[in-house]
């Protein structure tokens, strides 16, 4: 199904729905290698995901019907591979900010790009990257926002829904043409080489920055300070006088 509710300039204007589907990116990226070229800013939404995929090899579970899942197509040609945390940066900050519309406070970005709110996780990003030399030609960017879930299974003690924080439901179009909407203008500027201005943006929505936390690293348990995210994406944990940065398969943060 086709049709466009979008007020921007490119994502969204080619939306396809779909009922049911393994995974949107798994969908997208199949379509980008087996098609004739997709425009820049198609998104596929789906009402269903039966084998979602989230970061680290991890599945996605979400309830049919009642969440946001949808991939966005995007032709970074401009970015070089080392600047890619830039990418991720401006992603979630977008769906941050336009989550910060609905919610007022309490939006953050837990680093990498999870999207919580408060202690709980709202959401997530799963960003895959197709690569030619030295070059992003098309990143496939994975969104995942738990909306209209009332209940989340015991494994998931962690998830939370704008219904559960809000109390109320919410269309789901519109919420994603918002979403879009926030997303399209982090990546213009990115895209007019405001790279910096969006660290700083993404900074001052980062969860646990300057504030005393604990962490795990090779089975080690420590309490650290965030001062920050490094250009190549690594966390940056003071610990006493030392300051180490780390990737994400290096170092957990202990939220509770
Ligand atoms: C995470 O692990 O936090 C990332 C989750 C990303 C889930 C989204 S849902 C839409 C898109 N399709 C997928 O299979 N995954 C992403």
């Amino acid at each position: 199904m086709q049709n466009n509710i979008f007020s921007g300039l490119f994502i969204g204007q080619n939306l396809v729905t779909l009922k049911e589907v393994d995974s949107t990116n798994t969908f997208l990226k199949n379509l980008v290698s087996n098609s004739k070229p997709l425009p820049e800013g198609t998104v596929i939404m789906a009402e269903d995901q039966y084998a979602g995929r989230g970061q680290q090899q991890n599945r996605w579970f979400t309830e049919a019907g009642k969440n946001l899942s949808f991939s966005i197509l995007l032709k970074p040609t401009f970015l070089l591979l080392n600047d890619q945390f830039a990418l991720t940066q401006a992603i979630s900050l977008g769906v941050a900010k336009a989550l910060s519309h609905v919610t007022d406070k309490g939006i953050k970005i837990k680093w990498p790009n999870d999207i919580y709110f408060n202690n709980r996780k709202l959401g997530g990003i799963l960003i895959e990257n197709m690569v030619q030399g030295a070059q992003i030609k098309h990143s496939i960017i994975g969104i995942g926002l738990n909306i209209n879930q009332e209940q989340f299974p015991d494994y998931l003690p962690n998830a939370t829904s704008l219904k559960q924080i809000l109390h109320k439901d919410y269309d789901l179009k519109a919420l994603l043409s918002e979403i879009c909407g926030h997303i399209e203008a982090c990546y213009l500027q990115l895209k007019a080489g405001k790279a910096s201005e969006l660290n700083q943006d993404y900074l001052s929505y980062l969860f646990g920055l300057n504030e005393t936390r604990n962490f795990r690293s090779n089975g080690t348990l420590f309490s650290g300070t965030i001062t920050g995210v490094s250009p190549l994406g690594l966390l940056k944990i003071k610990t006493g006088q030392a300051e180490n940065e780390y990737n994400l398969k290096e170092v957990e943060f202990l939220i509770n």
